[in-house]
Order: structure tokens, then C-alpha cells, then sequence
């Protein structure tokens, strides 16, 4: 093999390397145009370690709420080694907003059946806006690794028809549900 032959080989994987950049780098901007497919980029920060003392996250204002016009909103607490509250109601084919919080290290929630996904990072609040379609419960188990307790580290999503929804405002809880 003469050097010629051997620099043509090198430039010809070097343009395989760049086409096969090229393809992935346009199904990211496919996806993220086509399929709104995207990190989550809410950027709230939060102090980890006041957060159940004041503000938003004490425990009186966690778990589900209905505003007086009826947005859904649900507060929940990642921590060692559970989720707070453990079950939270949602009501079926409505726009539904999460919001989460740690305040001692990174936990990941998902919920099963559903693209909800996110880390829970200390520091920030993450948030998720989802439609849930599927009704019944739906397992929410910690998905990042938070210490020894990581694997009992679970909650459920309730998800309700929206005839059993309360049409009145105020704090919704899974019991007696
Ligand atoms: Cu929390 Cu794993």
C-alpha cells in the first residue's frame, strides 16, 4: 500500500465519519421540530435546604390542587427514600402541570405508560406539563440511584375520569378515591 492509497482510506472514513454525524445531527433536529422531542428546560431554582420550611414545597401545600380556574397542579417532594405525597390524583384527557423538588440529593421521576421523565435535581424545581389518557394507577418509582432506599423509592399517579374530577377548587388527595 503506497502512502497514497493510504491517505485516500483515511480521508474516505473520514467522510463516512462526518456523513454518519450529519444524519444523526439532522434526525435531532427532526425529532426536536417534528415530535417537540426535548430536555426539559424549565430553570427555577429553589434553596434545597429551606424548601419544606417555606414557600411552595411545606408539606400543607403539597399534592394536588385545583385553581379556581381549574388548572391541576402537583407538588411533590423527592426524598430520601420516598415521594411526598405518596399518591397524587390527576384527572384523565386534561392539561396537567407537575412540579418537583429534592432537598437532599438527585432523584429521577417517571411515570409508567406516560412521557413524563425527568430528574429531580437539588437546587431546582423540575416541571412537567402532560395530558394523562390512561386511567387507573400508574407507578412512579425513583428512576436515579439516591442512595441505599433507592428501590423502595416509588409513588403512584392516579389517573380519574373526569366525571369523578371535583369541579370545585381546592386540595384533591388519593383517599377515598
Ligand atoms: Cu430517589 Cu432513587
Amino acid at each position: 500500500m503506497s502512502e497514497e492509497d493510504i491517505l485516500r482510506s483515511e480521508l474516505r472514513w473520514g467522510g463516512i465519519a462526518l456523513a454518519a454525524l450529519l444524519v444523526m445531527l439532522a434526525i435531532i433536529i427532526f425529532s426536536a421540530i417534528a415530535f417537540a422531542v426535548h430536555p426539559p428546560s424549565n430553570v427555577e431554582t429553589i434553596d434545597p435546604a429551606t424548601l419544606h420550611l417555606k414557600g411552595e414545597f411545606i408539606e400543607s401545600n403539597l399534592g394536588t390542587t385545583v385553581a379556581d380556574n381549574g388548572a391541576v397542579t402537583v407538588r411533590i417532594v423527592a426524598t430520601q427514600f420516598a415521594f411526598i405525597p405518596q399518591c397524587a390524583p390527576v384527572p384523565a384527557g386534561q392539561r396537567v402541570t407537575l412540579r418537583m423538588a429534592a432537598p437532599d440529593v438527585v432523584h429521577g421521576i417517571l411515570v409508567t405508560g406516560t412521557n413524563v421523565n425527568t430528574m429531580v435535581v437539588p437546587g431546582f424545581v423540575s416541571q412537567v406539563r402532560t395530558v394523562f389518557t390512561e386511567l387507573g394507577d400508574h407507578l412512579m418509582p425513583c428512576h436515579e440511584y439516591c442512595g441505599l432506599g433507592h428501590s423502595e423509592m416509588w409513588g403512584t399517579i392516579r389517573v380519574l375520569p373526569q366525571a369523578e374530577w371535583p369541579q370545585q377548587p381546592g386540595k384533591v388527595s388519593c383517599a377515598a378515591r
